[in-house]
């Protein structure tokens, strides 16, 4: 592997930020899970609620990725980088699939993403900083926070939108393995106050992204 200054570095992840953000960054060879299913009749609360949930779900990825990116930074073991990259390329596929559905409802991804890449980046970096088993604790943590999420959109969704259904199951059984992944790379549990200022942080970025 090359070293690179960190001048490449800093161009490298600005260009990443601004592919998670603003266009498509390279994703896995799975296909769309929701192309396998059926249109759905929404009425117009349903499309909006709907549409709701998946700009939060979007918004979350970019904070995923950023997350990643973040840690990749700062990450001490190439080891854990290497564990870590399939999670992250993952994470693509999340976005374009939340992108895909949220173009299908006719709306929008949340005009607040380079504040959340921009804050979970810092955070990732951090964590990174902190050392590999809290910044894999820290991944571990935050997907099980989003696998609980998953789970209360997964039932305040339309019964009948199976595309977006099929897509947040995936998603849920995505997040499930890359908590387990981290762990087993050897994440920390982290202490409870830690995990608090988690939950109030993400419940503040999914009641704003939810309308913006
Ligand atoms: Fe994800
Ligand atoms: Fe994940």
């Amino acid at each position: 592997m090359r070293n690179y200054t960190p001048l490449d570095r800093v161009v490298m992840e600005m260009d990443k930020a601004v592919r998670t953000v603003f266009a498509s960054p390279p994703v896995t060879e799975r296909p769309n899970p929701a192309d396998a299913r059926g249109d759905a009749e929404l009425n117009e609360e349903e499309r909006r609620r709907v549409a709701g949930l998946m700009r939060v779900n979007h918004a979350g990825e970019v904070s995923a990725q950023a997350l990643y990116q973040g840690q990749a930074l700062t990450a001490k073991l190439a080891e854990v980088r290497g564990k870590m990259e399939r999670a992250a390329l993952e994470e693509n596929d999340h976005l374009a699939w939340c992108e895909q559905r949220l173009g299908d409802l006719g709306s929008h991804t949340s005009v607040l993403n380079p504040l959340w890449y921009a804050g979970s980046f810092a955070l990732g970096a951090l964590a990174g900083l902190a050392g590999d088993k809290w910044s894999l604790g820290f991944v571990a943590e935050t997907e099980r926070q989003v696998v609980k999420h998953l789970e209360e959109h997964l039932e305040r969704l339309p019964p009948q939108d199976h595309k977006s259904r099929a897509v947040l199951e995936q998603m849920k059984e995505d997040e499930g393995h890359h908590a387990t992944t981290a762990l087993k790379a050897g994440g920390a549990e982290l202490p409870e106050p830690v995990k608090q200022t988690m939950r109030l942080t993400s419940k503040v970025m999914t009641k704003t992204a939810y309308y913006l």
